[in-house]
């Protein structure tokens, strides 16, 4: 049975933006179980994906739900109080734009919480999926066109790791370990791995997490690939999948996080 709004008490609700290179993806969420209340809707990424195109695709979206609250978004960026400070993977346009006022803008004035898409992702899955009942330090890495990372120690995220320009034999560990590095060079897993347990490794002899989540598109074929890693840690796939940017984000505007 599908969830609606009427069967969610309005205080349980939250709308959330995922900004990806290829979609920008919303929903409403239901914080008692973080699922999603209805569909979740995809609109491509305009191209260019300036700020001002990227927000009047944030305000569609909305409208398209008749969703009037607070919106919490997600960016592939560091963003440090509503500031976007760095754009690996999108417009360069991004770096040193004040996102949350441009959003808030867009959409009317109301409230917003703009934050980093792992990190995101990380809240969703440490409190609603492969995170659940994990106490101690969990680190959530997305595998996508970039690395993202997000790092949880009993429920605390630490805002901003960018794990995924670690570096790994002379270049950033994204520019080997990244499901589209594999895409790109065509490599088998088998061929892909070696390179994901290298990062692990080395992820693991800085911070000695208790969990690896794997993130990412990647992560719903993780049967294939998670058990060929080699590294020390316990590696899970995480388990929302697509909505865990939109739930975090979600999450991030109703707890009124601090960006
Ligand atoms: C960016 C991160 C982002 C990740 C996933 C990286 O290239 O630097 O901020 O979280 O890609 O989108």
């Amino acid at each position: 049975m599908t969830t609606t709004t009427a069967d969610v008490p309005a205080d349980q609700r939250a709308f959330g933006i995922d900004v990806g290179g290829t979609g920008i993806k919303g929903g409403i969420v239901d914080l008692s179980t973080g699922a999603l209340i209805g569909e979740r809707l995809k609109i491509a990424t305009p191209q260019p994906a300036t700020p001002a195109a990227v927000a009047e695709t944030a305000a569609e979206l909305t409208r398209r739900f008749e969703w009037d609250g607070p919106v919490g978004l997600t960016l592939p960026s560091v963003v440090k109080d509503g500031v976007a400070l760095t754009a690996a993977n999108i417009d360069k346009a991004w770096i040193g734009t004040d996102a949350r006022a441009l959003f808030s803008e867009a959409l009317g004035g109301r409230a917003v919480r703009v934050l980093n898409d792992a990190d995101a992702a990380g809240l969703a899955e440490y409190h609603y999926g492969a995170g659940k009942d994990v106490s101690g330090l969990v680190i959530l890495l997305t595998f996508g066109t970039g690395i993202g990372s997000a790092i949880i120690h009993d429920g605390v995220l630490l805002p901003n790791t960018e794990f995924g320009h670690m570096e790994l034999d002379g270049d950033d560990a994204e520019h080997s370990a990244a499901a589209s590095v594999r895409d790109e060079r065509h490599l088998s897993w088998d061929e892909w791995t070696p390179y994901v347990s290298r990062f692990l490794r080395k992820m693991e002899d800085l911070f000695w997490p208790d969990l690896f989540i794997a993130g990412g598109g990647v992560s719903r074929k993780g049967h294939k690939w998670i058990p060929l890693l080699d590294n020390r840690t316990n590696v899970v796939a995480a388990t929302l999948k697509n909505t865990a940017g939109i739930v975090g984000a979600a999450m991030a505007v109703a707890a009124d996080l601090p960006n």
